[in-house]
């Protein structure tokens, strides 16, 4: 079953097993559900048990305040170039197109203002805090034609070839198994719809002058994610995740950007590691009192206005289904 705006729809083959709505499930039926997250660790890193229960229930980085706000600022910072890659799908009027792992916010205004009134737009998540968050603000803006679900971008249970535009923004990146979220991508296209992804690779990055505290921090971070098996490096790989699942037309771009000061993404790999920072000292790969430390002296060295910072590189791909 899969939880919509509008009301629970039974009846949809998703792949769960039980009638999880999403909302206070237990710790079994969100695995059940398969919502991943990298710092997931009930997904393969050999944890202890407290911390395999402790995380399959917290999805960390989404459920928190300050990461829902961070994905919010991030919806409208990169929404340029994400309007370039979804102009390459030239998108009809009344057309039909799907943001998965939306978060907050994702693309779905984007979408929805390019499909008009008569088109539809689903966005899907499986962070219920998040899917809520989404709700209300489709609400508060009153878009009557998108439509907010919780599920999982693996198994979405939604109908084979029933979109024009399959998209997904920096997803690929939280989950261990990519290619199952391509595979199911391509499964909702229809035949000649666009399947678009936008998603970093965070090893290029620059900060110049180095600084030993941000580099420290720019250590710790792959750890987070290779631990559970997501790739930090996914952004090279897209195209070949692409043809691979029988995508063709397959288009590469990279863009990059030297983010000012007072940019949020000028301090995202700072941000990100906050977020985390419970799971950083569980895995004893710093220190409580060392990370106040590094925090303090990178997001010092960010501040200077004349550091330069260039926190990863996107690649926005593109491919058609034949
Ligand atoms: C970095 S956020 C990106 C949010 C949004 N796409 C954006 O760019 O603003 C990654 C999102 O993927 C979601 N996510 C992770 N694994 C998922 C899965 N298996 N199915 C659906 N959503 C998932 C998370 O809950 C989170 O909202």
């Amino acid at each position: 079953m899969i939880e919509t705006s509008q009301g629970s729809q039974t009846g949809r083959a998703n792949g769960l097993s039980h009638d999880c709505q999403g909302t206070g499930c237990s710790e079994r039926d969100l695995r059940c559900r398969g919502a991943v997250w990298p710092m997931s660790g009930w997904y393969r890193a050999p944890l202890t048990p407290m911390l395999f229960t402790r995380w399959a229930v917290s999805l960390p980085l989404g459920s928190q305040r300050v990461e829902k706000d961070r994905l919010l600022r991030q919806a409208a910072e990169l929404a340029a170039a994400n309007a370039a890659l979804v102009d390459r799908a030239s998108l009809p009027l009344g057309a039909a197109a799907i943001d998965l792992g939306c978060g907050p916010w994702g693309i779905v205004d984007l979408l929805a203002d390019r499909v008009g009134s008569q088109g539809r737009i689903v966005g899907l998540d499986a962070d219920p805090s998040l899917v809520a968050m989404a709700r209300e603000l489709v609400a508060d803006r009153a878009l009557a034609n998108v439509e907010i679900l919780l599920g999982d971008a693996r198994h979405t249970g939604l109908d084979s070839g029933s979109f024009d535009m399959v998209h997904a923004r920096t997803l690929l990146i939280n989950v261990p198994e990519p290619e199952q979220v391509v595979h199911e991508m391509v499964r909702l296209a229809k035949p000649g719809g666009w399947v678009l992804s936008f998603e970093p690779d965070c090893e290029p990055s620059i900060c110049y002058p180095p600084d030993s505290a941000y580099q420290r921090l720019l250590e710790i971070f792959p750890q987070m994610f290779t631990r559970n098996g997501a790739d930090w490096r996914i952004g090279r790989r897209v195209a070949e995740l692409y043809r691979r699942a029988g995508l063709v037309d397959v288009q590469v771009e990279v863009r990059s950007d030297i983010y000012p000061k007072g940019h949020t993404r000028r301090t995202i790999r700072v941000d990100l590691i906050r977020s985390m920072r419970q799971y950083v000292v569980e895995l004893g790969l710093a220190r409580e009192h060392e990370l106040d430390q590094l925090f303090a002296a990178a997001l010092e060295h960010l501040d200077d206005p004349h550091t330069i910072v260039m926190p990863s590189l996107n690649f926005l791909v593109s491919g058609r289904k034949r």
